[in-house]
Order: structure tokens, then sequence, then C-alpha cells
């Protein structure tokens, strides 16, 4: 029976991939510090170890006799990075490299494959270079401490594989939704934001003109992804983009969702985030073709949130 680590295990991608492991017959060891994560996420199946992945000495102990691990712990909000610069690159970065070092070869044992989450904040302002869905192969030039750090996640997983031979593959996740995404966190995702507003009847806010463009992504559909790439490792250091190409504007997100809930919602207009990305669209070439697409129509993805948050009730 394959075992693996997951780490951050208990937050909104990290327990759908443990759902899903766990159904495929692995064995599962959570490595999570619930900072955001919630032990109630975690199936009942998988093994908790409650600690922080800058502590070199829990994630060695947590790599001991796993087949292969999943790195998806971060800090994962663009503005908690912008407050927060310093404690969330020691995590994003120097934590992700901990888990590249404990996945090194260690007396006579084989490296550790890694699968992790990078970011299509690595791109930054894809419009500022060219019209269309952003491909792996185009320029990153992040524009938040967040996305930096991604970057350097990428970089160091190539150092992983061309110094340490570690095999690696690292997903750049466009706007992931779905079941389990944090409401409560003003950090959490727009479209778990928006949900909870409109189904307490609370007006939303929409920052700037609400016509930056985002590409969602259902939450099911990236576990797929991961959970293939472990399968098919390759001897290499792979990046893919997980998205569906297909933009939406905040502004027909909320017209959206209002169509989920059969519901109006009044729309506050708030000032721009800074270094809020205008487009943000990818090229599902290089990851459908190995992986298949991200099939999960916005409406099937939506309606299944919405069931998700009204069952909590
Ligand atoms: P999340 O906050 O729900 O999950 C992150 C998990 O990591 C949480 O369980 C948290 O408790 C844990 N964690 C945080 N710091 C830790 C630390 N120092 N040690 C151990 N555990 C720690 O976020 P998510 O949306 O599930 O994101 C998962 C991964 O995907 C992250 O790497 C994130 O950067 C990346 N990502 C997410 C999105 C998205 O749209 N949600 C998009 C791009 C990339
Ligand atoms: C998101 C992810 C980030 C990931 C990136 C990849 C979260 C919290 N962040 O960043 O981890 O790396 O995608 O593309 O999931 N907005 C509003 N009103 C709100 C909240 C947000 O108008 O109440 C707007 C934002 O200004 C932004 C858009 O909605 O333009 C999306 O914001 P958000 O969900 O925070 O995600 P990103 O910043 O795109």
């Amino acid at each position: 029976m394959a075992r693996f680590l997951v780490t951050g295990g208990c937050g909104f991608i990290g327990s759908h991939l443990v759902d899903r492991l766990l159904a495929q017959g692995a064995q599962v060891l959570v490595l999570d510090d619930l900072s955001t994560g919630r032990q109630e996420n975690l199936a009942a199946g998988a093994e908790l170890m409650i600690g922080d992945i800058r502590d070199r000495e829990a994630v060695g102990a947590a790599m001991r006799g796993v087949d292969g691990c999943f790195h998806l712990a971060a800090i994962a909000s663009v503005d908690k990075a912008r407050e927060a610069w310093i404690d969330t690159h020691a995590v994003n970065l120097s934590g992700t490299v901990a888990v590249f070092d404990a996945a090194r070869s260690v007396s006579g044992r084989s490296p550790i494959p890694v699968v992790y989450a990078s970011s299509a904040a690595v791109y930054g302002n894809p419009g500022d270079h060219l019209i269309g869905p952003i491909s792996e192969d185009a320029p990153t030039i992040p524009l938040s401490a967040y996305g930096a750090d991604k970057l350097g996640c990428e970089l160091h997983a190539r150092v992983a594989w061309g110094v340490h031979g570690i095999p690696n593959t690292g997903f750049r996740f466009f706007n992931v939704y779905g079941p389990r995404q944090d409401p409560t966190s003003p950090y959490s995702g727009v479209i778990s934001i928006f949900a909870k507003c409109i189904a307490e009847g609370e007006a939303i806010r929409i920052n700037g003109d609400g016509e930056q463009l985002r590409d969602f992504v259902f939450v099911g559909d990236v576990v797929s992804r991961l959970t293939a790439a472990m399968t098919m490792m390759a001897p290499a250091a792979r990046i893919f983009n997980v998205c569906t190409g297909r933009p939406t504007s905040i502004n027909d997100l909320a017209t959206e969702l209002e169509a989920t809930f059969a519901r109006r919602v009044e729309r506050i207009r708030t000032p721009a985030r800074v270094g809020d990305i205008r487009i943000s669209i990818g090229s599902t070439a290089r990851g459908d073709a190995s992986f298949g697409p991200c099939a999960t129509s916005l409406s099937e993805g939506l309606a299944q949130t919405k069931a998700w948050l009204t069952s909590k009730k």
C-alpha cells in the first residue's frame, strides 16, 4: 500500500486531496500547523502530525517511510503576504526548501518524489506581455511577495531535481474554488467570500471596476491533476498550469452567483487592491495534453459550493 505525506492536508485543497488518496487505497500522513486549516476538514482515515514546515525535524520525521510528498502547505493569500512579508516568505519559500531538503536521498534511500503547489501569481500581469491565455513558457514577473516566493519554489524545485535527483512536478494553480474554502477569512478566495455574503443576504465588495478577469478552476479537477502527477512522475522538474482557459470577470462572477443562489445581491465598490493582477487566464494546452482537461463548468462548481455552504447551516 502506498503511503503519502500531504503538507497542508487540513486546508481547502489539501483536505480534498487526502479524501481522494484514501479513496484510492493509500495511507496518508498530514503535516499541518492548523493556522488556516481545520482538523474537521480531515478524513478520519488520515494520520495528523501537527507541526510547521519550517521545522526541519518535523518535516524530516514526517517524510520517513513515505513513497511521495504532496506539498501544499503555504500562506495562500496575496494580501497576507503583502502585510506579513517576512513571515509569509519563511513559510512559503523556506518551508518549501525544507520539504525538498527532507526529500533528498538519506542513508541509501532514493529521493522522494514531490508534487507541489505553485501559483499563477508567478506570471504577474500577463497582459503586459501578451494577449490571450498565458502558457507555461511565458515570462514570470510576479507583482506580489506571494508570487515571488512561489517562483522561488519553482527555482528550488529545479535545483531539487538537477542537484539532488528529486523528481518533482509543480502546478501553477489559477483561482481554485469549491467546498471547504474558508468563507470566514477575509484572506480567502473571492468565490467563498461572495457565496457566504449572498447566502446570508449581505452586500459584496467589488475591488476596483470589477472587470479584472480570473480563471476559476474547481477543486475536484485540481485534485485529479495532483494525484495523476504523482502516478505519472517523470524523472525531471516539470511545471504545469492548472486552469480552464475560461475568463470570468468579478462582475460576471457576482451575476453567476446570483443565478446559483436565485437571489440578488447588493454590490459595494471598493478601491482596487494594491498589486491586483488585471488578467489571469491560463493556457490549458500543456496540462490537458498530459492529464486531460479541468472539465467542471463554473455553474456546476458553484452549485456544489452552494450545496456545501448551505449544508453547514
Ligand atoms: P489553505 O489555507 O486552505 O491551506 C493551506 C494549509 O497549509 C492549511 O491547512 C494551513 O494550516 C497549512 N499551513 C500554513 N502554514 C503552515 C506551516 N508553516 N506549516 C504547516 N502547515 C501550514 O489554502 P489552499 O487554498 O488550500 O492552498 C493550498 C496550496 O495551493 C497553497 O500552497 C497555495 O499557495 C496554493 N494555491 C492556492 C490557490 C487557490 O486559489 N486556493 C491558487 C494558487 C495556489
Ligand atoms: C488567488 C489565490 C492565490 C493564488 C492566485 C492564483 C486565494 C485567497 N488567493 O489570488 O493563492 O495564488 O489566485 O491565481 O485563493 N475580490 C473582490 N472582492 C473580494 C475579494 C476579492 O473584488 O471580496 C477580487 C480581488 O481584488 C481580485 C479577485 O477578486 O481581483 C480575486 O481575488 P482572490 O480570490 O483574493 O484571488 P487572487 O488575488 O486572484
